[in-house]
C-alpha cells in the first residue's frame, strides 16, 4: 500500500502507445493535473497529429519519440534521459479477429513488447507500471457482472496475450518490494474529449460498434450491420458496458494518486451497466438527428450476448467512479466526427 512518503503529486510519466485513442486522452488528463509526459509510439495505429492536439487542448508540452517498445536501445535512451517514475503501458495490438488470423504477431508485439518494456524499467529502476488489460480475459461469463475474482479464460489470442502480460507483471512485482503493478481491465471504451479535438479514428473498416455507428451518421458508411437480434437481452441485440474514454483516462490518474492499491492490483474499469446495440443506435440518432440505417446479420463468431463490470473495487481503492453516461458518450463522439470528417488525415 502507498504510504504518504511514497506518494508524489507530480510525476514524470512515460506513456507507451500515447499517440493512440486511449493513450492520447490519458495524456490530456495527465498534463491537466501537472504530470510531465513522455510518449513513445511507433505510430502503427496512432497519430502524431493527436499529440499536437493534446498540446493544444492542455496548453502544455509533452515529449514524443517515434519508436517501437521492442527496441531496447530506444527505451534505454528514454529511461536515461527522461527518468520516468511511472509507466502507463498502452502500446499493443488490439484487434481480436486479426489476433486469430495472426497469433504470432500478437504474442510478439504484445507479450514481447511488454517484456522489453519491463526489462528497460528494471534496468532503470523504474518501479511503477499501469497496464491496459481487457475484460476479454474473462471469457464466457460464469456470473455477471464480472468482478475481479471471476475466472479468467480468454477465448482468443488477443485476450490470452493480455492475461499473460498480467501474470508477467505480477511476477515482476514479486522480485522487488519497491515494484508496483496496476492492471486495469477495460470494458468497452467509447467517446471522445469534449473539445472535439481528439477521438477514436480506426484505420479502415471499424471493427467496433460505436465508430461504425458514427461513420453511418457522418455518411462514410451506408448502413450498420447488427450482428444478431436473438440474444437473451432486453431487445435481442448484444449488450456491453460502454465506458467514456475520459472516465477511463481519469482511472489512470487515480492509480498515480494516493490510493489504497496493493503493490499488485487488478481493477475492472467499466460503467457497471450494459447497453444494447439498439439502445446505443437509438441514443445516437437522438443526439445526431441522423437516422442510422441498419440491417440484421447472423451473430458474429465469438461474440457473447451480454457482459458488464462490477467496478466497485476501483471505486473503493482509488475513489474513482464513472461520471459520463451514454448521452454524453454519443454527444462527444458525434462532435469529434462532425469536426474531423477524415479523422487526423491530412494533418
Ligand atoms: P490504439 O491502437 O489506438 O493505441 C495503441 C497505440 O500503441 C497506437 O498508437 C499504436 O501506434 C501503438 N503501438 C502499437 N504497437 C506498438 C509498439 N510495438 N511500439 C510502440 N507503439 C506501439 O488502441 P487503444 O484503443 O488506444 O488501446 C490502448 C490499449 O488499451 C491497448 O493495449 C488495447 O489492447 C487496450 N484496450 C483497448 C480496448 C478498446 O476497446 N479500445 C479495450 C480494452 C483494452
Ligand atoms: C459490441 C457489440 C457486437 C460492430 C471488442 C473486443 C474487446 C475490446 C473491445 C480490446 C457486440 C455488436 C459490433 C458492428 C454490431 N477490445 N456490433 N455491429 O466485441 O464487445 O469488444 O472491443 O480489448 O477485446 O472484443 O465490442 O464494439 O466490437 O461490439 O452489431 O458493426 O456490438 O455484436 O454485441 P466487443 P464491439
Amino acid at each position: 500500500m502507498n504510504t504518504q512518503k511514497d506518494w508524489k503529486i507530480k510525476m514524470r510519466v512515460l506513456v507507451t502507445g500515447g499517440a493512440g485513442y486511449i493513450g492520447s486522452h490519458t495524456c490530456v488528463e495527465l498534463l491537466n493535473v501537472g504530470h510531465e509526459v513522455f510518449v513513445v509510439d511507433n505510430l502503427c495505429n496512432g497519430h502524431e497529429a493527436a499529440l499536437e492536439r493534446v498540446r493544444g487542448i492542455t496548453n502544455r508540452e509533452l515529449q514524443f519519440t517515434n519508436a517501437d517498445i521492442r527496441d531496447a536501445n530506444a527505451l534505454d535512451n528514454i529511461f536515461n534521459t527522461f527518468k520516468p517514475e511511472a509507466v502507463i503501458h498502452f502500446a499493443g495490438l488490439k484487434a481480436v479477429g486479426e489476433s486469430v488470423a495472426n497469433p504470432l504477431k500478437y504474442y510478439e508485439v504484445n507479450v514481447g513488447g511488454s517484456i522489453s518494456l519491463l526489462s528497460a524499467m528494471s534496468k532503470a529502476e523504474c518501479n511503477n507500471i499501469v497496464f491496459s488489460s481487457s475484460a476479454t480475459v474473462y471469457g464466457k461469463p460464469k456470473y455477471l457482472p464480472y468482478d475481479e475474482e471471476h475466472p479468467t479464460n480468454p477465448v482468443n489470442p488477443y485476450g490470452r496475450t493480455k492475461l499473460m502480460i498480467e501474470n508477467i507483471i505480477h511476477d515482476w512485482t514479486k522480485v522487488d518490494l519497491k515494484r508496483k503493478g496496476t492492471v486495469l481491465r477495460y470494458f468497452n471504451p467509447v467517446g471522445a474529449h469534449e473539445s472535439g479535438q481528439i477521438g477514436e479514428e480506426p484505420i479502415g473498416i471499424p471493427n467496433n460498434l460505436m465508430p461504425y455507428i458514427a461513420q453511418v451518421a457522418d455518411g462514410r458508411r451506408e448502413h450498420l450491420n447488427i450482428f444478431g437480434n436473438d440474444y437473451e437481452t432486453a431487445d435481442g441485440t448484444g449488450a456491453r458496458d460502454y465506458i467514456h474514454v475520459i472516465d477511463l483516462a481519469l482511472a489512470h490518474i487515480g492509480t498515480l494518486n494516493q490510493n489504497k492499491l496493493d503493490r499488485f492490483e487488478v481493477l475492472n474499469i467499466g460503467a457497471g451497466k450494459s447497453t444494447t446495440v439498439l439502445e446505443l443506435v437509438s441514443k445516437f440518432e437522438e443526439i445526431s438527428g441522423v437516422p442510422i440505417k441498419s440491417k440484421y446479420l447472423p451473430r458474429r463468431d465469438g461474440d457473447l450476448a451480454a457482459f458488464w463490470a462490477n467496478p466497485s473495487k476501483a471505486s473503493e481503492k482509488m475513489s474513482w467512479k464513472p461520471e459520463r453516461n451514454i448521452k454524453k458518450i454519443c454527444e462527444d463522439t458525434w462532435r469529434w466526427h462532425k469536426l474531423n470528417s477524415t479523422g487526423y488525415e491530412g494533418e
